[in-house]
């Protein structure tokens, strides 16, 4: 078998993309910090044969992920006409450990659909633009997904003022001071377990929302106001922004028919910190929740030392088996 590799980053949403059409189509602009250290490594291996799919998550035989890949596979087959004619075998692993509530889907179906861009131009077909290509492909993974394949920050969907922005892919975004390029996100593990309604559950209850079209039209204000101050270096409004983002991904939630909640007692008990902390002492630090219980910590780099003393001393407490994860902002995939 032939074989190649990418290792591929998560990304954090600051406006978020909650709701979605066919296929994959976000029902709102979204923009992201790429990571760095939260990343999925893929290698694939492949040789011709009839379509036969083989996944090892850290080096285990995992049949329950065939399902995605096969449905990614059909997804993309436009892209990747091939596909079917061969055989693959997915080795996969991520920096983060398997349960800790970070979604490995942005970072996987990214880095496949890197691997599979490699087979793409080894066979010699027609690549206009690898990465966009790749955008695509992600995105028809995992929505998120297709802003991975940028850093240091990415746009996925149409919005008025980023030139080239696209509902069908990702596009690199650079149009900020240079705080945010080396900005810090720890991330708080506050829940292990499964998430107890996934994302594409989420996504499908905004097509009958009773607020949809008004939190579809906040978005794109949101982003607007977003990028004037990420250029202006005004904090204290990226961080309004960024925190309400969050707090309204939630309240889409919790006012969804079915409702639910996926924040915990303890990722209240972070927010009310972090806030009377911002208070006390004026520190440019805020969160960010994605679909899950964990609180992401966002700070510019030159106050790390300090907010990593808060953190341990006051937050830590709260995290499950007192764990976090380090990270910061990053430039996006690498080729193995
Ligand atoms: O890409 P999905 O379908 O897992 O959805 C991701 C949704 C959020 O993480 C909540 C927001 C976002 O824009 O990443």
């Amino acid at each position: 078998m032939k074989e190649t590799a990418w290792k591929s980053p998560s990304n954090i949403a600051l406006i978020k993309y909650w709701g979605k059409y066919d296929v994959q189509i976000p029902a709102n602009p979204s923009l992201s910090f790429t990571l760095s250290s939260a990343a999925t490594t893929t290698r694939l291996k492949y040789a011709q044969g009839k379509g036969v799919i083989k996944v090892l998550l850290n080096g285990q035989e995992t049949p329950t992920f065939i399902p995605k890949i096969q449905l990614f596979l059909e997804r993309t087959r436009a892209l990747f006409p091939f596909t079917n004619q061969m055989d693959f075998e997915i080795h996969t692993s991520n920096s983060f450990p398997h349960s800790s509530g970070i979604a490995s889907s942005a970072s996987g179906m990214s880095a496949l659909a890197l691997c599979m861009m490699n087979i793409k131009k080894e066979l010699g077909l027609d690549i206009e633009d690898f990465f966009r290509e790749a955008s695509i492909a992600a995105r028809l993974g995992s929505g998120s997904g297709s802003r991975s394949v940028y850093g240091p920050l990415a746009a996925w969907g149409k919005h008025s003022e980023i030139e080239g922005s696209h509902d069908d892919f990702a596009v690199p975004f650079t149009d900020v001071s240079d705080v945010f390029k080396t900005f810090q996100d720890t991330i708080l593990i506050i829940d292990k377990g499964e998430k107890t309604v996934s994302s594409s559950l989420g996504h499908s209850l905004m097509k009958n929302h009773p607020y949809a079209s008004k939190r579809f039209a906040q978005a794109h204000e949101n982003q607007s106001r977003l990028l004037t101050a990420m250029l202006d270096t005004d904090l204290k409004v990226f961080g309004e922004i960024v925190e309400s983002e969050a707090l309204t991904l939630h309240a889409m939630m919790m006012t969804s028919k079915p409702y639910f909640i996926l924040m915990k007692p303890n990722t209240l008990e972070v927010i009310n910190r972090i806030w009377s902390f911002r208070e006390a002492t004026n520190h440019p630090i805020y969160f960010t929740l994605d679909a899950g219980a964990n609180v992401h910590i966002l700070y510019p780099e030159s106050h790390k030392e300090l907010i990593m003393r808060f953190i341990d001393s006051e937050l830590r407490t709260f995290c499950k088996d007192s764990s976090y994860l380090c990270d910061q902002v990053g430039l996006g995939p690498t080729p193995l």
